[in-house]
């Protein structure tokens, strides 16, 4: 069963497109199964770095197709600007198919996510204002306007105008600004002549590929504890992150997933609120920031910093059922004296036996850690196990004792080389 996932086990930013260019190499499909444009996924060659939030990170590969499966919320603008961008710098763009299925962005869906995120004071999500939350709650409901639509532009335009009337009276009443309906219409449309010729049916395509003989990538955005069930709740997207969701935002079966990678990061970082039991807010945060460039993508917000959470983890290899790890940005750690790790959580003194259901629980934690000596010298060259100092194979070794799943790949740099890949 060829099909790998790849997920994110922590709170996005873990590393996943470079994981992900580094696996499509093999693969032959790479598809996003969730969020949309809320995604900053970092793919680093040579001297060229590209920022992608749309397109599959397969893409910079000829042999690639990359698939925007139905679970995705695509915001059209974004969409053709990255392909532009792409196409601009000799990426190939014309082999990407875009599900039938998928649910479409408008203006409304972010002014509707800055007015909401405006009101809510100091319980702000902090989300992107990409107009994520407000999509998916119109799939939800049953009135979102899907990719497939676009078939017929004229009924397209009308049913664009039709929610855009419906929208803008519902910003009105909440105290926001009206929509321009003519303006959104006519930009649409002319948008949407352009996405026509990507339309897919990408449900059969993908089950016809796997039929063939050809290995599919299942492409996850953001990550396991921001996922709507199972992630800290209000403080998540609003789409499901976690392998499940691979199958649902692909039309693919359970049953043709043969592997799934977590990816984590050497440490832990945040954007947005919500609580963050191994936060730092102390010099050594500050370094892994620096170090780490750890700054938003999408909005350059600066990520908030954390120990790695081996809780955090465990829970992830349960719902994700992972089969490995990739343990990224190692290398950010170079310069530490020690390393701490979380292996447990108490809360009044009582040991947790799992992570918590309960949002204000996990606010009250109290993490107990392992501490480690670090390295102190560069990894960037490693490019073998046996290349890694003893300090970082016992951090990797930790890791693999507390969570009972192999690490798998090991980051050293952003490079697209730069990883330890074991055997
Ligand atoms: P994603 O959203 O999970 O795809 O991750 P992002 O691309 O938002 O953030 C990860 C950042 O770390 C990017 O700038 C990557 O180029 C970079 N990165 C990925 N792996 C490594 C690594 O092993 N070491 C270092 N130093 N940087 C890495
Ligand atoms: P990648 O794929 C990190 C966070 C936002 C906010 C919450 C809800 O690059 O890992 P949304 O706009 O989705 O409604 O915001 O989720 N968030 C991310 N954090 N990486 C991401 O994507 C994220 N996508 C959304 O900061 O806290
Ligand atoms: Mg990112």
């Amino acid at each position: 069963m060829p099909v790998t996932v790849v997920v994110g086990t922590q709170w996005g930013d873990e590393g996943k497109a470079k994981v992900i260019d580094l696996l499509a190499e093999s693969h032959d499909y790479v598809v996003r199964y969730q969020g949309g444009h809320n995604a900053g996924h970092t793919v680093v060659v040579g001297d060229q770095k590209y920022a992608l939030q749309l397109i599959p990170s397969g893409v910079l590969y000829d042999h690639v197709v990359p698939v925007i499966g139905n679970g995705v919320v695509v915001d059209l603008p974004t969409l053709f600007k990255e392909i532009d961008t792409l196409e601009s710098r000799g990426v190939s763009c014309a082999r990407l198919k875009v599900s039938s299925l998928a649910q479409l962005i408008f203006p409304w869906h972010q002014a509707l996510d800055a007015l909401i995120e405006g009101q809510r004071g100091d319980a702000k999500i902090g989300t992107t204002l990409k107009g994520i939350g407000p999509a998916y709650a119109d799939k939800a409901l049953r009135v979102g306007i899907r990719a497939g639509e676009v078939r017929d532009i004229a009924r397209f335009a009308e049913r664009v105008r039709e929610r855009g009337v419906a929208a803008s009276e519902l910003l009105v009443a909440r105290g926001g600004q009206a929509i321009d309906i003519d303006h959104v219409v006519e930009t649409f449309t002319a948008l949407a002549t352009r996405l026509a010729p990507y339309i897919a049916d990408t449900v059969n395509v993908l089950h016809d590929a796997l039929a063939d003989g050809n290995e599919v990538l299942l492409e996850g955005a953001q990550a396991t504890f921001l996922d709507i069930d199972h992630g800290t709740y209000p403080y998540v997207t609003s789409s499901h992150p976690i392998a499940g969701g691979a199958t649902v935002g692909s039309g693919l079966g359970p049953r043709d997933i043969s592997r799934v990678v977590g990816i984590t990061k050497a440490y832990t970082t945040r954007v947005g609120a919500g609580p963050f039991p191994t936060e730092l807010t102390d010099e050594r945060g500050d370094a892994i920031v620096d170090i780490g460039k750890e700054f938003g993508t999408v909005t350059g917000r600066r990520r908030r910093p954390g120990w790695l959470d081996l809780v955090m983890l465990r829970h992830a290899v349960r719902l994700n059922s992972l089969t490995e790890f990739a343990l990224t940005k190692v290398d950010v750690l170079d310069d530490f004296e020690s390393i701490d790790v979380c292996v447990g959580y108490t809360v009044d003194g009582v040991a947790l036996r799992g992570y918590p259901d309960d949002v204000d629980v996990l606010g009250r934690v109290t993490p107990k850690y392992v501490t480690l000596p670090g390295w102190k010298k560069t990894l960037r060259g490693c490019r073998s196990y046996a290349d890694l100092p003893s300090e970082a194979k016992a951090f990797v070794d930790l890791i693999e004792r507390e969570v009972g799943v192999p690490v798998s790949i090991i980051g050293v740099g952003p490079g697209r080389d730069e990883c330890v890949v074991r055997t």
